[in-house]
């Protein structure tokens, strides 16, 4: 049986904080500028502990400037938005993250939309997601952007390509769907409420999964040939003990032998996600200096 080529998401992220490091060396050397990424997180969520320590530890590994704002589960909207307008005030920052999700009682478009929309690395402003869908330069959400890449080293050019995203979400779904468009691709969403998702699904010669399911997209679902990008994160038990593991959207045993390329998990879309915040937050440094983005 054919089996598909492994997409290494951990070499190609490897890869582009190199040329993040190189840029920040660059941009110190030459114009006295050091990038800085402030990254906010409201209470102790577990995951979004690991998500927020791994971005402050490799922003401190391209030799950028890291802040790291952890703040109680009680932090008030007015507290959080009093912060926000300082790192928007303060030239060292040229990034801000706040991490999603948010505790209930805080509104999360009130908080994104406070961000400086030339410092929010996640892309995630009203006035970001507006310049994406109108096809003007942006910050791009990190997560699709990772995506975009991986495409781009397995095919190439992808225009004229069926693409299907699976997902409707503000982080990865509908920025994804953007992408896409703009790159020439025909497009579908696809989400929870789709009539007959599988056949909706096997048209696609671009799979884009972000359903937060595990192995919800079967092996048989999937066009023969087809490249699969799985953006999904779910750990589930292994066994009758404690452990678990992470597994993706995609049914990977299954998909791997119909696909023709396909992203594992862990070690696919993951380690580009931080990547590509670095790069935005070296990005949105330069524009924010009047520097051209340096090349290599
Ligand atoms: N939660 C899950 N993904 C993300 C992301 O890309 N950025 C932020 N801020 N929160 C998230």
């Amino acid at each position: 049986m054919d089996m598909a080529r492994i997409i290494d998401g951990k070499a190609l992220a490897a890869g582009i904080r190199e040329k993040v490091a190189r840029r920040v060396a660059l941009l110190k050397a030459e114009h006295g500028v050091t990038p800085g990424l402030a990254v906010m997180q409201v209470g102790d969520d577990p995951a979004s502990r690991v998500y927020t320590r791994n971005k402050a530890k490799q922003t401190v590994e391209a030799e950028m400037a890291s802040f790291k704002f952890d703040l109680a589960a009680e932090t008030t909207q007015k507290d959080l938005l009093r912060k926000i307008s300082e790192l928007n005030e303060d030239s060292r920052v040229n990034g801000i993250l706040v991490q999603l999700p948010l505790p209930d009682r805080i509104e999360e478009h009130a908080v994104i939309n406070a961000i400086d929309p030339a410092k929010d690395v996640d892309g995630f402003h009203t006035i970001n997601t507006g310049l994406l869908a109108t096809g003007q330069d942006a910050l791009v959400p990190c997560t699709p952007l990772g995506c975009l890449m991986m495409l781009r080293d397995a095919l190439g050019d992808l225009g004229g390509q069926k693409a299907l995203v699976l997902g409707r979400s503000n982080i990865v779904g509908k920025p994804m769907a953007m992408l896409l468009i703009k790159e020439n691709c025909t497009v579908t969403v696809a989400h929870s409420r789709t009539r007959d998702l599988a056949a909706e699904v096997r048209q696609a010669d671009v799979l884009v999964a972000a359903a937060g399911r595990p192995r919800m997209v079967k092996g048989d679902w999937i066009k023969p040939g087809a490249t699969v990008i799985d953006v999904g994160i779910n750990r589930v038990p292994i066994g009758e003990d404690e452990k678990t593991r992470l597994v993706g959207d995609v049914d990977f045993d299954e998909a791997v032998t119909v696909a023709g390329a396909i992203t594992p998990v862990p070690g696919g879309v993951g380690p580009m996600t931080i990547a590509c915040l670095l790069h935005n937050t070296v990005a949105a440094c330069c524009r924010q200096s009047g520097i051209d983005l340096p090349e290599d």
